[in-house]
């Protein structure tokens, strides 16, 4: 172990004891292999010294290209995955029990599903960034049904909900798609572009997966978060076109832990988009379609998530997010070198990626 200054640190480098601020906040914990957004904690917080691991350069995580694959190298992440899949394995095997073998539906067996994977995830990184390195699996109904469930799993704790609530909003995002089950796989998975009569098919998911669940007596929020997510508080939405109030609030939740989901995955013909592109679209077009008292709060957390990330920039510049604009969530304040860019101000600069 030795004893370096905060600017000769460099990503790889090993936390040797815990790190604390001036008020004794805990900065970083002891064992976490630096990288850029840990650095930058150090003069955010004023460290001047820390201790670090003689091995000096980890080199897994040394020369990392893209932000990517820095997670998808880290063991941490590799273990999640595995955990995640195995999960996703066993729900797979529970749903088609009781849609085709006409099985109870196991509501507290089911929950654990997801709560043994939320407490696999990693302290170190977040739960939206695991989920959008995902790479298998990705446009699998039950795969994507996991992820909304522990997205909606981790809105419903930003939005202070009591432990109940917390496990019924992981539930309704659980089985919000379980109408799927009843819809033909060649139309569900089909590649190509979905004809009117195909996507009239698929819209019927939603009915067909309240109609299951009120056949299993299932709470009503459940049963209504499969009829009402793809309804939306301005009537544009289906089957119903109901408008906001007539929406049930879990139904609000899984909407947009839905559309966030379905944006940031990873998909065949894309990577996955940039979250503060996802941003920017949810503030430009959300504002009228999504639940007011749900979405800002969400929105900001997730920029939160983000503070002090490296990022690149439409212009090809490199830099870090320093500060959140609350009235811009998508246009953060930059700092590149020594100038700080208002992305609030500067509409004609973007963020492009995470690195
Ligand atoms: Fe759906
Ligand atoms: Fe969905």
């Amino acid at each position: 172990m030795r004893r370096i200054h905060s600017r000769d640190v460099k990503p790889g480098m090993t936390v040797a004891s815990d790190v604390f601020a001036l008020n004794n906040q805990l900065v970083i914990p002891k064992g976490v292999v630096l990288n850029n957004k840990t650095i930058s904690k150090l003069s955010f917080y004023s460290v001047p010294f820390i201790q670090i691991e003689d091995e000096i350069i980890n080199e897994e995580t040394k020369a990392p290209q893209t932000y990517h694959e820095k997670v998808q190298n880290d063991p941490q992440f590799q273990a999640f995955k595995a955990k995640f899949e195995q999960e996703v394995d066993s729900f797979k095997n529970q749903l088609n029990d009781v849609v085709n073998q006409n099985e109870p539906l196991d509501l507290d067996s089911l929950l654990e599903r997801s709560n043994n994977i939320v407490n696999s995830a990693p302290d170190s990184i977040g739960i939206l960034t695991l989920l959008s390195n995902m790479h298998s699996y990705d446009d699998e109904t039950f795969a994507h049904s996991m992820n909304v469930s522990l997205i909606c799993n981790l809105f419903a704790k930003w939005l202070h909900l009591s432990e109940d609530e917390i496990n019924k909003a992981t539930l309704c995002g659980l089985l919000h798609d379980i109408g799927k089950l009843t819809i033909p796989g060649n139309i569900l998975r089909k590649p190509g572009k979905l004809t009117d009569p195909e996507y009239t098919k698929i819209k019927e998911h939603c009915r067909a997966g309240y109609q299951i669940l009120r056949d299993n007596n299932i709470d009503p929020h459940i049963c209504n978060s499969a009829l009402m997510h793809h309804e939306r508080s301005d009537g544009s939405g289906y089957p119903l076109r109901l408008k906001d109030a007539q929406i049930d609030p879990y139904a609000k939740l899984v909407a947009i832990a839905d559309v966030y989901d379905a944006t940031t995955s990873p998909r065949v013909y894309r990577g996955p988009m940039c979250p503060f592109e996802v941003i920017s679209i949810f503030e430009r077009d959300g504002l009228q379609k999504y639940s007011p008292e749900y979405i800002l709060v969400i929105l900001e957390n997730i920029v939160n998530t983000y503070l002090l990330e490296t990022v690149k920039l439409s212009d090809d510049r490199e830099g870090q997010v320093i500060y959140i604009n609350k009235n811009h969530l998508g246009r953060p304040t930059v700092k590149i070198k020594d100038v700080y860019l208002d992305l609030s101000t500067t509409k004609e600069i973007n963020i492009v990626e995470i690195i």
